[in-house]
């Protein structure tokens, strides 16, 4: 067992929504909850997720290696997706990419070394109208980011980061 009491909790609450046959669909659910408590999900955690599921670990593994909100790799604290979509591309997305990889000094999925941030590129969010777009850890997005939001943004996030 390797994550938390609490963690386990949530999972089962996720397993309620399904036929009890069905546990299967509770996978990426499951996984969320795995990488918001150990920032990643490696090899371990997968096969755990898999036993407390009574999955094979090969069905924990294919959903965890499709979606791009999964990190089976370890990342920074803050996982910054910029979309880079033509829509959002034609509206200043590579130029906030490129803002961000001046500014962290990394490219895409790299992760700078204090820590802190790892870049990557990411599909359309469904806010090409609000270009340019990007999410902070999977689940916060921020809209609108020119140079200045950028910097404030970054200046908020190493404030909290750092204060851990
Ligand atoms: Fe970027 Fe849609 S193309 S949010």
């Amino acid at each position: 067992m390797l994550l938390s009491e609490q963690a386990y909790k949530k999972i089962d609450k996720e397993l309620t929504k399904f036929p009890a046959d069905q546990k299967r669909s509770a996978i990426m659910a499951a996984l969320a909850v795995a990488q918001d408590e150990k920032g990643w999900v490696s090899t371990e955690v997968i096969e755990d997720v898999a036993s407390y599921l009574q999955e094979p670990p090969i069905a924990v593994q294919e959903v965890a290696t499709f979606y791009n909100m999964f990190d089976t790799k370890p990342v920074g604290r803050y996982k910054l997706t910029v979309c880079t979509n033509l829509p959002c591309a034609l509206r200043d997305g590579v130029k906030a990419a490129d803002y961000l990889k001046e500014k962290l000094g990394i490219d895409f999925f790299e992760t700078t070394e204090d820590g802190l941030f790892t870049l990557q590129e990411g599909e359309c969010m469904g806010a090409c109208g609000d270009a340019p777009v990007m999410l902070v850890n999977n689940k916060h997005m921020c809209v609108r980011m020119l140079p200045e939001q950028i910097d404030a943004m970054l200046d908020e996030l190493k404030q909290n980061g750092e204060s851990r």
